[in-house]
Order: C-alpha cells, then sequence, then structure tokens
C-alpha cells in the first residue's frame, strides 16, 4: 500500500528535532485525526533555508511527508519554499494512497506556518504567503472513502 520512500522516511525520517532560536516555527494540526506537525526553519540574511528540523505527532505518512518536506525545503529559498505543495512532496515519495493524502497537507501547511512566523519576526512580507490555519480541517469537504 505505501512505497518503499514512504516506508523509508517513516522508519528513518529525516531532520526529526528542534532548532533553537530558529527563525521561523509553524504548529498546523488536524483536529480530524488529532494529528499535530511543527516545523522549524533556520533562514540565514539571504533569505535561505539552511536547516530545517520537525516534530510531528501524527500518523505514519505524515511523518513521511514531513521527513520529505523538511529534505525538500533545504537549501532553497523562502520564495522556493513556498513553491513547495503536498503533491510535489507526494511525488517525491512516489505517492501517497488516496485516503492519506490530506496528511500531506499538514506538512505543505507547516511550512508555510513557520515562513509566516519568520516573516511577522521579521517585519516582512512574503508575496503570495496567506495566513496559515491553525486546524488545517477547517473549512475541509467532507472527505469521501
Ligand atoms: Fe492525520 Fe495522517 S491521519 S495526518
Amino acid at each position: 500500500m505505501y512505497s518503499e520512500k514512504v516506508m523509508d522516511h517513516f522508519q528513518n525520517p529525516r531532520n526529526v528535532g528542534e532548532i533553537e532560536n530558529a527563525s521561523g516555527v509553524g504548529t498546523v494540526g488536524n483536529a480530524k485525526c488529532g494529528d499535530i506537525m511543527r516545523m522549524y526553519l533556520d533562514i540565514d540574511e539571504n533569505q535561505v533555508i539552511r536547516e530545517c528540523k520537525f516534530k510531528t505527532f501524527g500518523c505514519g505518512a505524515a511523518v513521511a511527508t514531513s521527513s520529505m518536506a523538511t529534505e525538500l525545503v533545504k537549501g532553497k529559498t523562502i520564495y522556493e519554499a513556498l513553491q513547495i505543495t503536498n503533491k510535489a512532496v507526494m511525488e517525491a515519495l512516489d505517492g501517497l494512497p488516496p485516503v492519506k493524502v490530506h496528511c500531506s497537507l499538514l506538512a505543505e501547511e507547516a511550512i508555510h506556518a513557520a515562513l509566516w512566523d519568520y516573516a511577522e519576526k521579521n517585519g516582512i512580507k512574503i508575496e503570495g504567503l496567506e495566513k496559515p490555519k491553525n486546524d488545517i480541517s477547517e473549512g475541509e469537504e467532507e472527505e469521501e472513502y
């Protein structure tokens, strides 16, 4: 049911942990399943993401997508990171089962939340970044299985 890459990132997640004095921290959850993800970004003076770490209290797919998301954003500028969608994360993992697609949204939203925090701390506006929701299940259509 899961690709080898998903299993690999679930069993050996990359970049787990916290960053002290992070440039931006974002926490998002999904009230429906109760899963929570926190993303830490260390961003240098050229707006390049030097380091990214995460903590996920959630299902295997959420762990795997957050692990892959941290790998994808590292070394990117904040604007490049903003372009990383949950679809890109899923593709990098060779796909997720349809019922697990929503888990990958946590990763995308957690990156956005951390970027939002960074922008607020630095008094800047990141073009194209909308205020992230704390609970991504808010306003979500009822899922069909
Ligand atoms: Fe909640 Fe996967 S079931 S994030």
